[in-house]
C-alpha cells in the first residue's frame, strides 16, 4: 500500500482582516474577510446569527461560499477553469484522465512512478463483486441507466465495509480508488442491461477510457475494432467533466458527507442530483435542438425565437450561470468533436454544420453579445457522444463517470477540513405562526 498524501495541508485561509462591516437596522457588526489565492474574497457571516439574531438569505447560494477549497477554480468572466492551478485546456491537450484524477485527489501531477502505481491500483479495482450482477437483474428491463447508477452505486455501501471508516485516511483512499475504478464498469453494465446485451468484463490491458468503450461496445459475437482516436476523445471528455467546484451535485455530495455518511451513498446522492435536466441533462437537450433545427436554412428562425421574450425557447448549449465568456471546455469539446467525426469519416455530419453555423450567427448577434451568451460544454458534447455510439440516455451517465473523481476529491477535502461541520442551512420562515390544535369534529 502506498502512502497517502493529503491534498489539504495546513489551512492557508488568507490574511484575515476584520474590516468587513455590516450595518443592519442601526447596529453595525464586524465581519472577518478572508482573501482567496485568486478570485473573490469572502465575508465570514458564520457568527452573524449569534450577534444579530438574523440569518442571511441567498436562495440558490449564488453569493455564498459553502466551504474553503483548494481543488478547482473558475473565473467565469474570463472563461478560465483550473484544476489545482492547471488550465483545463493544457490538461486535456497534454495529459490523460487518470493523471487528472491523481491531480484532483492528491493536489499535484504525478511523476512517472506515482502515475504507474496509481494506474495499477485503479486497474486492479475495476471488477464488480459477482453478486452485483444479480442486483442489476432487479431493475426493470427498460430502466433508465441513471436510475440503475443511483441504485448500484448506493448498493456498493453494502459491499465494502473495509473501506467505509471515513476517519481512517487509508480507508478513505481505498474507497476513493474503488469508486473511480468501478464507475466505468457500473456504467457500462447499466448500458448493456438496458439494451439486453451480456455484460463485458473489464480488461486490464486497456487504459481507462479504451476499457470503458470496450465494455460498452464489444459483444461476444464478433471482434470489436478499437480506435485510439475515439478512446482519446472519450478520455478528453472525461477530463473536461472531472470537476467544476461547488456545483449542485458536488454540493450534494459534500452535504450528504457532512453527516459522516457512507462515501458510496454520498456519491449515489451526487448522481441523483446530476440526473436533473438543469444539471447533467443539458447536452441531451442541445442535441435535440440541433436535430429539431435540422438544416442551416432554419437557423434564423430559431435565433429569432431565442430572442423573443414571449417564446420559452432558448438556444440550448448557450449561456452558463458562471461563464460569462466562452466556456473553456467548449473550445476543447469543439476540437474533439471534429477529431471524432474525422476519424469516423463523418466530416459532413449535418448536425455539426448546423452547430457551427448557429454558433457563428449567434456570436455576431447583438442579443447574445450583450447578454454574454457563449457556447457552453454541452453545445458540442451531444454530437460528439452520439458519434462515439452512445444513445442520449447515456450522456448523463458518462458525465457521472467523469465527475466521480471530482465528487470524491471534494468529499475527501471536506472530511479532512478542520473547519468542517454538518451542513445545516437556515430558512426564512413565512408559514403560520403558533396556533392551537383543533379537534377533528371542530374543523
Ligand atoms: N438562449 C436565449 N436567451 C438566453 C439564453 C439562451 N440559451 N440563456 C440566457 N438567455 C437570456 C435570458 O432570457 C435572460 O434574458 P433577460 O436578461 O432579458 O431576462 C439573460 O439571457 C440571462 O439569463 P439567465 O437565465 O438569467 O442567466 P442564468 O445565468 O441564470 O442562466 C443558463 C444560465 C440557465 C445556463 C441559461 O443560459 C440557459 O438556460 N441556457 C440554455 C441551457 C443550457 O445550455 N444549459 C447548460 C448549462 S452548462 C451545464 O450545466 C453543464
Amino acid at each position: 500500500m502506498t502512502s497517502i498524501q493529503s491534498p489539504v495541508d495546513e489551512s492557508n485561509r488568507a490574511e484575515n482582516s476584520a474590516d468587513g462591516k455590516l450595518t443592519v437596522e442601526g447596529s453595525t457588526y464586524d465581519l472577518p474577510i478572508y482573501k482567496s489565492s485568486i478570485g473573490p474574497a469572502v465575508v465570514d457571516i458564520s457568527r452573524m446569527y449569534a450577534q444579530s439574531d438574523m440569518f442571511t438569505y441567498d436562495p440558490g447560494f449564488t453569493s455564498t461560499a459553502s466551504c474553503e477549497s483548494k481543488i478547482t477554480y473558475i473565473d467565469g468572466g474570463n472563461g478560465i477553469l483550473l484544476y489545482r492551478g492547471y488550465p483545463i485546456d493544457q490538461l486535456a491537450e497534454n495529459g490523460n484522465f487518470l493523471e487528472s484524477c491523481y491531480l484532483l485527489l492528491y493536489g499535484d501531477l504525478p511523476n512517472k512512478d506515482q502515475f504507474s502505481d496509481f494506474e495499477n491500483r485503479i486497474t486492479r479495482h475495476t471488477m464488480l463483486h459477482e453478486q452485483m450482477h444479480s442486483f442489476y437483474k432487479g431493475f426493470r428491463r427498460d430502466a433508465h441507466p441513471m436510475a440503475i447508477m443511483v441504485g448500484v452505486v448506493g448498493a456498493l455501501s453494502a459491499f465494502y465495509h473495509d473501506s467505509t471508516d471515513i476517519n481512517d485516511p487509508v480507508q478513505r483512499d481505498v474507497a476513493s480508488l474503488r469508486m473511480i475504478a468501478k464507475m466505468p464498469t457500473i456504467a457500462a453494465m447499466a448500458y448493456k442491461y438496458a439494451i439486453g446485451q451480456p455484460f463485458v468484463p473489464p480488461q486490464n490491458s486497456l487504459d481507462y477510457s479504451a476499457n470503458f468503450l470496450n465494455m460498452c461496445f464489444s459483444v461476444p459475437a464478433e471482434e470489436y475494432k478499437r480506435d485510439p482516436v475515439l478512446a482519446r476523445a472519450m478520455d478528453r471528455i472525461f477530463i473536461l467533466h472531472a470537476d467544476h467546484e461547488q456545483n449542485a451535485s458536488t454540493s450534494t455530495v459534500r452535504l450528504a458527507g457532512s453527516s459522516g455518511a457512507n462515501p458510496f451513498a454520498c456519491i449515489a446522492a451526487g448522481i441523483a442530483c446530476l440526473w436533473g435536466p438543469s444539471h447533467g441533462g443539458a447536452n441531451e437537450a442541445a442535441l435535440s435542438m440541433l436535430e429539431e433545427i435540422g438544416s442551416v436554412e432554419h437557423i434564423p428562425e430559431y435565433i429569432k425565437r431565442a430572442k423573443d421574450k414571449s417564446d420559452p425557447f432558448r438556444l440550448m448549449g448557450f449561456g452558463h450561470r458562471v461563464y460569462k465568456n466562452y466556456d473553456p471546455r467548449a473550445t476543447v469539446m469543439q476540437k474533439t468533436c471534429h477529431e471524432v467525426l474525422d476519424a469516423l469519416g463523418a466530416r459532413d455530419e449535418p448536425l455539426l454544420q448546423v452547430a457551427m453555423e448557429l454558433e457563428r450567427i449567434a456570436r455576431e448577434d447583438e442579443y447574445f453579445i450583450e447578454k454574454k451568451l457563449y457556447p457552453n460544454i454541452d453545445f458540442y458534447s451531444g454530437i460528439t457522444l452520439r458519434a462515439l455510439g452512445f444513445p442520449a440516455e447515456m450522456f448523463t451517465v458518462l458525465f457521472a463517470v467523469a465527475r466521480t473523481v471530482g465528487w470524491i476529491a471534494q468529499w475527501k477535502e471536506m472530511i479532512e477540513d478542520p473547519h468542517q461541520r454538518i451542513g445545516r442551512p437556515r430558512q426564512l420562515y413565512t408559514g403560520p405562526t403558533q396556533r392551537d390544535y383543533i379537534p377533528e369534529n371542530q374543523r
